[in-house]
């Protein structure tokens, strides 16, 4: 098809074909977390925080890992080249402008592949490179030849693509195609596109060049998802993403949604070992200090927690009632949980109760949802341990010991000293002691309980809250802990001082733990 058709079928946004079969379709992950996600404001991760996300991302299956951008500094360029000495099993790619000594710096760093980079539309050629559309065809056509006699595989990208004219795009994109480019990356730089218009625009350049396609979306609209997948129904051969959809400005396309959604609702394969992109979002989250929302797709703590009635009695009798169905909580190595609140219904209560051992008639059990109702409706979180204790009230029977009564903590800390925590505590009736240290006060506190706890119980989530406004806020503190069976217990405590605090949700989370393993007691 000619030039002329395709810039029309680009300018006319239309429908999906509904019915396209992708089967045998394989789309490549170029991930960006370590390029374009530290390009987010405020992220910075350290060499070792990079070689255990390089590690994680090539466990969980990524294909080619951006490393980063050699030219941007010595510091820079020494950790794409440590990242490419751990010898992991993906491409490692470093970024390059188009200019020779960029180029350069990636061949100094051992890197598998570069990705070359250009401004194309004329906002950027003209306000950031200050080049004519008939320059940039020049540079493009010289870097990617030279890029090629150096490297096996070559990446060209025209920056702002999506804002580029699209006759002037296509000019480049079959420059560097014959220059000897084996991807061009397609970027959506300040994520202006729709996912009507990146179809027929990816579908254009595949009219126009012989090699692969990729692209690259940012999520100022919040569509970088969407554009990505449109991307691939358009004919993209290789999605870019980040983990978290973290990077510049609102962020990229999410590795986690964009997979998914191939998997899931197209059913494109990826390679990647979806089971393990939770424990990928946590990982890249504590590095990044960028919470994961618990409302985001596919990772977020609420991805596959259920509170109103309607939906958890549904859920206990087919979870594809109110899940997707095609994406289990298993498939991304996340949990299914029903959680208490002001909609909670009879189902759920009377199910997380029985699960405890815990009867009660039908008079009780209304007793124990109003009073659910009434905290909740005061804005307050009910955890399962504050349920048992709601439950213990009304039906009166009350365990006959708590597993483990916390007797004492005392922290070491200060800015010259390893946090130290010393904790005493009754456990199944013996005294014990215990000290460990840790990267804060919280953490060693933490630390000191689980090593006294029986059995083998992971703390999977903290969350602090200040109650009231100044120093002497009150720190609520709600964590979530994980029993050896998989199973995942909230509990929560306030205090005005935060270890304090911490250490009595820990102990109100494990007494949860034992009492749902030894029903009735
Ligand atoms: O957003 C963008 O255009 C980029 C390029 C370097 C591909 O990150
Ligand atoms: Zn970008």
């Amino acid at each position: 098809m000619g030039l002329e058709k395709s810039l029309q079928k680009w300018q006319i946004a239309f429908f999906g074909d509904k019915g396209t079969d992708y089967s045998g379709k394989r789309v490549t992950i170029f991930d960006t977390t370590l390029r374009d996600g530290e390009q987010t404001p405020g992220v910075s991760f350290t060499l070792e925080q990079k070689i255990s996300i390089a590690r994680q991302l090539s466990d969980l299956g990524v294909d080619v890992i951006e490393a980063g951008f050699p030219a941007s500094s010595e510091g820079e360029a020494d950790t794409v080249k440590r990242i490419c000495e751990e010898g992991i099993r993906p491409k490692v790619c470093g970024l390059a402008r188009a200019v020779k000594s960029d180029v350069d710096s990636c061949i100094d760093t051992g890197v598998d592949m570069v990705h070359v980079f250009i401004p194309t539309s004329k906002i950027q050629r003209e306000n950031t490179i200050r080049k004519t559309h008939a320059q940039v065809l020049d540079i493009t056509g010289d870097i990617v030849s030279y890029a090629k006699e150096n490297f096996g595989q070559v990446m060209f990208s025209p920056m702002d693509a999506t804002r580029t004219d699209i006759k002037e795009l296509i000019e480049v994109c079959r420059t560097a195609d014959a220059a000897g480019a084996d991807i061009i990356n397609i970027p959506d730089t300040v994520g202006v596109c729709i996912p009507s218009a990146m179809k027929p625009l990816i579908a254009a350049i595949r009219e126009n060049v012989k090699c692969g396609i990729d692209v690259h979306c940012h999520n100022d609209f919040g569509l970088a998802t969407a554009n990505t997948v449109a991307a691939v129904e358009g004919g993209a051969d290789q999605v870019q993403v980040t983990v978290n959809g973290i990077g510049e400005r609102a962020g990229n396309a999410d590795i986690a949604q964009t997979v998914m959604i191939m998997k899931s609702v197209l059913g494109i394969e990826t390679g990647i070992c979806t089971e393990k992109l939770v424990e990928t979002s946590r990982l890249v989250s504590r590095y990044s200090q960028i919470a994961v929302p618990p409302i985001q797709p596919v990772v977020g703590e609420n991805a596959f927690s259920h509170e109103s009635g309607i939906h958890s009695h549904g859920i206990i009798s087919n979870p594809s009632t109110f899940e997707p169905g095609v994406m289990t909580p298993e498939m991304v190595g996340h949990k299914r949980r029903l959680k208490l609140g002001k909609h909670v219904g009879k189902h759920a209560v009377r199910q997380m109760l029985e699960d405890a051992g815990i009867k009660t008639d039908d008079e009780q059990l209304d007793m124990i949802i109003l009073r659910i109702k009434e905290i909740s409706g005061r804005g307050k979180k009910v955890t399962e341990s504050d349920l048992f204790e709601i439950s213990d009230s009304i039906t009166g029977i009350h365990p006959a010991s708590k597993t483990i009564v916390l007797d004492d903590i005392s922290i070491f800390t200060g800015n010259h000293a390893i946090p130290t925590a010393s904790v005493k505590a009754v456990v199944r009736g013996n005294k014990m002691v215990c000290s460990k240290t840790g990267d804060g006060p919280v953490d060693a506190a933490m630390k000191a309980l689980l090593a006294i706890a029986p059995g083998h119980v992971d703390l999977k989530t903290y969350q602090v809250e200040a109650i009231s406004g100044g120093s002497e806020a009150l720190g609520c503190v709600t964590i979530e802990v994980e029993d050896p069976k998989g199973r995942i217990f909230d509990a929560s405590a306030s205090n005005s001082d935060i270890v304090i605090a911490s250490a009595e949700a820990m102990v109100n989370a494990l007494n949860v733990v034992y009492r749902a393993d030894e029903p009735g007691r």
